[in-house]
């Protein structure tokens, strides 16, 4: 794994920006698997910045992204829809018919994960953006998920929940999401983890130092022939 250590969140926003940038500018149909969380925000803002000064364009670009919570429809603030919208969809050229997310509100939520599983089968990715749980997960791929998982629902743990409550006003976080799987996300031809602050030090440790194992999933980008670990000196800190 090839590991960027920047000084501060900005800096980590502007390298992954450029990482994307450049993949809009070298590919002439990309296909970009994208995350959420609080992480990726800068990198969103960067790229919306570069496409009003007229530097990229999203015009041909597909977009999947990794992950969305059971229950929570389009309309809701806190789905991850809802979130891809606000901060880069409604911003950009992207031709919103061109930008996919689990719909975690299918009756049929079985159904819904082999929609999604086709869908990536026949769009492979060039570039994966990844955040970081601070238990190691991936999308919502939770501890323990195996690695030739694909698309599929997952019970989140109570340390997730508790992560993610903050963004909630009541509290009141979904216990499931649909998310690819790790087989999906490791099918990228490129993939940039993004970690910031000390919260993610000891996932990034596990990450990059720790032994290849479903007990930290991200650690299985270390057998990924071009992935990229841009963090931090707060989250790198305990591997310098
Ligand atoms: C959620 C998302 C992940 C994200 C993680 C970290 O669980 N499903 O894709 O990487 O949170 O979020 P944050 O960047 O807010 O720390």
């Amino acid at each position: 794994m090839k590991i960027v250590i920047v000084k501060n969140y900005n800096e980590l926003s502007a390298a992954a920006a450029l990482m994307i940038a450049d993949v809009l500018r070298c590919v002439n149909n990309p296909v970009l698997s994208l995350a959420t969380g609080s992480t990726p925000i800068g990198a969103y803002a960067e790229l919306v910045n570069a496409y009003r000064d007229n530097k990229i364009s999203f015009k041909n670009v597909l977009t999947f992204n990794l992950d969305e919570y059971v229950g929570l429809p389009a309309t809701d603030g806190n789905s991850y829809r809802a979130y891809m919208n606000k901060h880069l969809f409604d911003n950009v050229d992207i031709d919103k018919d061109n930008t996919n997310l689990p719909d975690g509100t299918a009756d049929d939520l079985e159904q819904e994960c082999k929609r999604y599983s086709a869908l990536l089968e026949k769009h492979p990715r060039h570039l994966q953006l990844l955040g970081l749980g601070r238990n190691g997960h991936i999308g919502f791929n939770e501890p323990g998920t195996r690695f030739d998982s694909v698309t599929h629902v997952v019970e989140l743990t109570p340390d997730t929940i508790k992560a993610n409550s903050r963004l909630f006003a009541d509290g009141a976080v979904p216990r499931r999401a649909v998310t690819m799987g790790i087989k999906d996300i490791m099918a990228a031809k490129r993939i940039v983890l993004l970690a910031s602050g000390e919260n993610k030090a000891r996932a990034v440790y596990n990450t990059v130092k720790g032994r290849v194992s479903d007990s930290c999933p991200a650690s299985v980008l270390q057998t990924h022939p071009d992935a990229t670990l841009i963090a931090d000196m707060e989250a790198a800190h305990e591997i310098v």
